[in-house]
């Protein structure tokens, strides 16, 4: 039997233990799927995604984007596309757009108030995720009305962030994520599975760290490597490893918004379905407009990349039908309490 009370307390060494092993899989994927239906309900909300530039500054060792990698087309697209796109997913009766890119400064703080503004008049959450920017600038976003931003602590072990990340630290990711929180978004964090170089005692402190943060939302996705990277040889992240990982999040953070991400979808055809069914709540349909989509490519085998336009939006809302849940109707911020019925008893 798995000890609950160790998991909620991330005792690091018992979750070093659970991590390293499926022994406790089973009995893991089960309690995280209770919590969830406790604590969160049944319904996965959508999140309309929007890749609006392939431009990136940085240097992230495992990414497709980073400024090094020539074999990849760059595109920026423009406030008037962006707006248009944001426009046709409210349409949709999406409730969450959410505005992605590589850390592109072509976008100034006042071409982004001006998106901001002008997709907010659409009644629907914004969820930023441009990467680190100025503090000042988060909290001009936040005041045009800007609800959440997303920015993965991709790892939380200090040595292997700093390998990953030439000249910056977990320290600084860190501080950007704590200064978010304080400025009243829904704050998400997260990391991938497989890192090379990665132990479960390194996946352990990525759990300490969800719950010293209170993630709002955790994106966890197993890492593919990229052969446009310098980490082209190495191995991955695995599909049962990923979801025990999603799983043991929802038990440590059990009102967080958790997604079953793509690049679990792109590992496995059923990666998304067996997220939503261990923990995950939340999906994240691809509505980056085409020519452009195919060219937000991070890493190699991405799902949904020569789908019809607006295709994932029926095929999520299908697969989420699929294994029993509810398509979320509202804008699908976390909830406030602490759980729809009793906690569970172990
Ligand atoms: N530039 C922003 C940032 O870094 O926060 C947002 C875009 S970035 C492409 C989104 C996420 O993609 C990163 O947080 C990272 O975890 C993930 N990612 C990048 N390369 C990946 C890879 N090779 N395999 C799996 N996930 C990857
Ligand atoms: Fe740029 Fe984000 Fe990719 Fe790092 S993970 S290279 S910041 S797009
Ligand atoms: Fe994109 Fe299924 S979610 S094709």
């Amino acid at each position: 039997m798995i000890d609950l009370k160790k998991i909620q307390n991330v005792d690091i060494d018992y979750l070093t233990h659970i991590i390293s092993t499926d022994r406790y899989d089973e009995e893991i994927f089960k309690t995280a799927d209770e919590i969830r239906r406790k604590y969160v309900g049944e319904e996965v909300h959508l999140r309309g995604i929007i890749e609006f530039s392939n431009y990136c500054t940085q240097h992230c060792l495992y990414c497709g984007l980073r400024a090094e990698n020539k074999n990849l087309a760059r595109y920026r697209m423009s406030p008037e596309e962006i707006i248009e796109r944001a426009k046709l997913i409210a349409q949709l009766g999406i409730k969450t757009i959410v505005l992605q890119s590589g850390e592109d400064p072509y976008y100034t703080t006042e071409m982004m108030c001006e998106i901001i503004q002008q997709i907010k008049k659409l009644d629907v959450a914004i969820t930023l995720s441009l990467g680190e920017r100025t503090f000042e600038e988060y909290r001009i976003w936040k005041e045009l009305g800007a609800d959440r931003y997303l920015m993965r602590h991709e790892t939380a072990s200090p040595q292997l962030y700093a390998k990953l990340h030439p000249g910056d630290s977990l320290e600084n990711r860190k501080a950007h994520l704590y200064e978010l929180k304080r400025l009243g978004y829904e704050t998400g964090a997260g990391f991938m599975v497989g890192l090379p170089g990665q132990t479960p005692y390194d996946l352990a402190l990525d759990l300490v760290f969800l719950k010293e943060l209170d993630a709002d939302m955790i994106g966890i996705g197993p890492f593919i490597p990229n052969p446009d990277t310098p980490l082209k040889d190495a191995t991955g992240g695995d599909l049962q490893t990923t979801l025990r990982m999603i799983a043991l999040a929802r038990i440590v953070v059990p009102t967080a918004n958790i997604p079953a991400t793509t690049a679990l979808g792109s590992i496995n055809p059923l990666g998304r379905q067996y997220g939503l069914k261990y923990g995950a709540n939340v999906i994240m349909p691809n509505l980056t407009p085409n020519p452009y989509r195919p060219n937000y490519s991070l890493y190699p085998g991405k799902i949904c990349l020569f789908e019809r336009d607006t295709a994932c939006v029926e095929c999520t809302k299908h697969m989420i039908k699929s294994v029993g849940l509810i398509v979320g109707e509202g804008y699908g911020y976390r909830k406030k309490t602490e759980s729809l019925a009793e906690p569970v008893k172990k």
